[in-house]
């Protein structure tokens, strides 16, 4: 969602936090504003600049600030109440006092009311500005802002993630957070706050990591933290192993194809970090397996958002096959609304590449009040999710970036397949046979990710032959299906053309009315034990002169031979981790065809990669 940037310290800082948004502009892209504290000129005074759209548009207005500010900060917002409008841009300033908000805040309509009544007169459409009034009125009452802070936060309900600035208190700003991320980097004569590590990186990689219900004042030499009761907090920064350089383009021309083709190292070390390779054996720490009671374990529960959610389907595919337990997976804003059967038999697993997604956070802590064992497979470490999980797996993936998840699928259907297969070992459920069957394709498998990535000229060149098609259907069974689902995401999110992906035998209960000469129907379709029906179900797209662009096995003559086109690739030998292989291909075909249709491919319109609103 929004995207929050401070700075407090000693260096001009206009364009620092202009660079920090940008690295936070995958959260959003609908407004953009940067407000500094002027302390040259008389009384130190707000200065701020905002502007519609994308950040490129605040950039000409950056020297409309004063330049030696040495304290400021910043916001890119995804617009929730109001408008993407300059008007509703951040920051907000009213009098001496500037804030920017990340979340929602539910109860703004109430507050509103009674601020209005109070004689407020509002300036945006926001429900960020009742924030500032209410902090504002509170001011004008203890003429402090650390009890002004305190008495607000009591009339708040909803998320959110607050950066705040007082003129008339001088070299210091604070950041409030409830359910909304928000980071503390402590620097050198400098401390920074963003909505997650990766604004900050190119300053530091110590970081301290807020909780629910606490705030902090930052200066140039501290950082203090405090419950919202104002009990003092001790909070030591904790080393972040990310490089900024982890986070450039690296001269590929998008951060989506960049991601495309580092999966083949991802593959590899997280195998070599979560596994004993030479042994056949799981290195159970990093797995997270070590922090669970997997003897009470009766049934898993998997919660996840979009590609998560696609990746999940396929991991309760793998729990079934390698543990025998039975697995149910679900749409994390779906789950929290109703009333699961689960309990201390359950084993919840919530998977979430960023780990702020605020539906997927909302079930690990309902599922943990309800007595369950809770594990989270996660990319961005000290992220939310995890830290209110009993058990974690960290991806380790490296920054995604690119507003449509990649490495982060891929990178999940692998710990789907360690944490399954370790289980099941566990359970006696699996093998040696089996085991080294599955270890054998785990060591096959980065070589041939390698290869599958550097198919992209045949994939580019069948984008060109489909890439003006205005519909898209994806057809896959058995772990092809979850596959041909995230395939239809990728194409519809990056290339804007509209894309579903169907179990291939369903398409006869409905979708195959869509099917004639024009519509493109990608085929998924390796050698598994779904062979044979899928072959079938490609016969009955072809009957209705359907364009076949299918995915199979190198050497699969008879599946070419009834294609438009073909994309061939390599066979790992295990049918569950062959859905790393056969998506590779669609998320290539998603880029080139967003590339050639001209889309923002690495923002695309009214998305953001992490979404911590409900
Ligand atoms: C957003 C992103 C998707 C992502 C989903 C879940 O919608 O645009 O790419 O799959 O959130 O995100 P998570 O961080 O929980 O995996």
């Amino acid at each position: 969602m929004c995207g929050v940037i401070g700075y407090v310290g000693s260096k001009p800082c206009a364009r620092l936090i202009f660079d920090g948004l940008k690295r936070l502009e995958y959260r959003g892209y609908d407004s953009a504003g940067i407000a500094v504290l002027d302390t040259e000129n008389g009384p130190a005074k707000i200065e701020l600049v905002k502007a519609e759209g994308k950040l490129i548009h605040l950039e000409p207005h950056l020297g409309e600030l004063p330049q030696k500010a040495t304290m400021g900060m910043g916001h890119t917002r995804w617009a929730t109440h109001g408008a993407p409008t300059a008007r509703n841009a951040h920051p907000h300033l009213h009098g001496d006092l500037v804030i920017i908000h990340n979340g929602i805040i539910e109860n703004y309509r109430e507050l509103k009311e009674q601020l209005m009544k109070s004689g407020v007169e509002f300036k945006s459409d926001t429900d960020t500005e009742v924030v500032l009034h209410q902090l504002h009125a509170e001011l004008d009452r203890t003429k402090d802002l650390k009890a002004a802070i305190m008495a607000t936060v009591k009339h708040l309900r909803g998320a959110y993630a607050l950066g705040i600035i007082y003129a008339r208190e001088p070299g210091q700003m604070y950041v409030v957070k409830q359910g909304s991320p928000v980071v503390l980097g402590a620097g050198d004569g400098e401390n920074f706050f963003g909505s997650d590590a990766l604004a900050l990186l190119p300053h530091t990689n110590r970081a301290v990591f807020l909780m629910d219900g606490e705030f902090a004042r930052l200066t140039a030499d501290k950082i203090e933290v405090w419950d919202f009761s104002g009990q003092p907090l001790r909070r030591e920064p904790a080393v972040l192993n990310w490089s900024a350089a982890s986070a450039d383009k690296q001269g590929y021309k998008h951060y989506m194809l960049k991601e495309i083709h580092e999966q083949p190292a991802v593959m590899s070390s997280m195998m070599s970090r979560l596994l004993d390779l030479k042994a056949n054996g799981f290195v159970e720490k990093e797995t997270g397996l070590d922090a669970l009671d997997l003897g009470r374990i009766k049934n898993v529960a998997i919660v996840a958002c979009g590609t998560a959610h696609y990746a999940g389907q396929i991991g309760r595919y793998m729990i079934e096959e390698f543990t025998r337990l039975p697995a149910n997976v679900e749409l994390a804003s779906e789950f929290r609304y109703r009333n699961p059967c689960i309990d201390s038999s359950t084993l919840v697993i919530a998977v979430s590449q960023s780990g702020e997604t605020a539906d997927t956070l909302a079930c690990v802590k309902h599922a943990a009040a309800q007595g369950c064992q809770v594990m989270s497979i996660c990319n961005v470490r000290f992220s939310s999710i995890p830290r209110a999980s009993q058990a974690v797996l960290y991806m380790e993936a490296g920054p995604e970036v690119g507003v449509a998840s990649t490495k982060a699928f891929t990178a999940m259907v692998l710990s789907f397949y360690i944490v399954a297969l370790a289980m099941g070992v566990k359970r006696g459920k699996v093998d040696p046979g089996r085991l080294e069957k599955s270890f054998d394709a785990m060591r096959r498998l980065p070589a041939l990710v390698d290869r599958a990535v550097n198919a992209a000229g045949v994939i580019e060149e069948i984008a060109h032959k489909i890439y003006e098609a205005q519909n898209m259907l994806f057809i896959g069974r058995g772990p092809s299906f979850p596959v041909a689902t995230e395939g239809a995401l990728k194409l519809k999110e990056v290339s804007y053309i509209h894309a579903e992906g169907y179990a291939g035998g369903e398409l006869k209960h409905g979708p195959i009315a869509l099917v004639d000469r024009h519509m493109p129907v990608v085929s998924i379709a390796p050698r598994d034990s779904t062979y044979e029906k899928m072959i079938s179900n490609i016969e009955e797209v072809r009957a209705r002169q359907g364009r076949i662009i299918g995915v199979g096995d190198i050497g699969d003559e008879r599946f070419q031979s009834i294609c438009e086109h073909y994309i061939p690739c390599p066979q790992v030998g295990d049918d569950h981790l062959q859905a790393i292989l056969s998506v590779i291909p669609l998320q290539l075909l998603a880029y080139y065809a967003a590339d050639m249709r001209g889309t923002d491919v690495d923002q695309p319109r009214n998305l953001a990669k992490s979404v911590t609103v409900e």
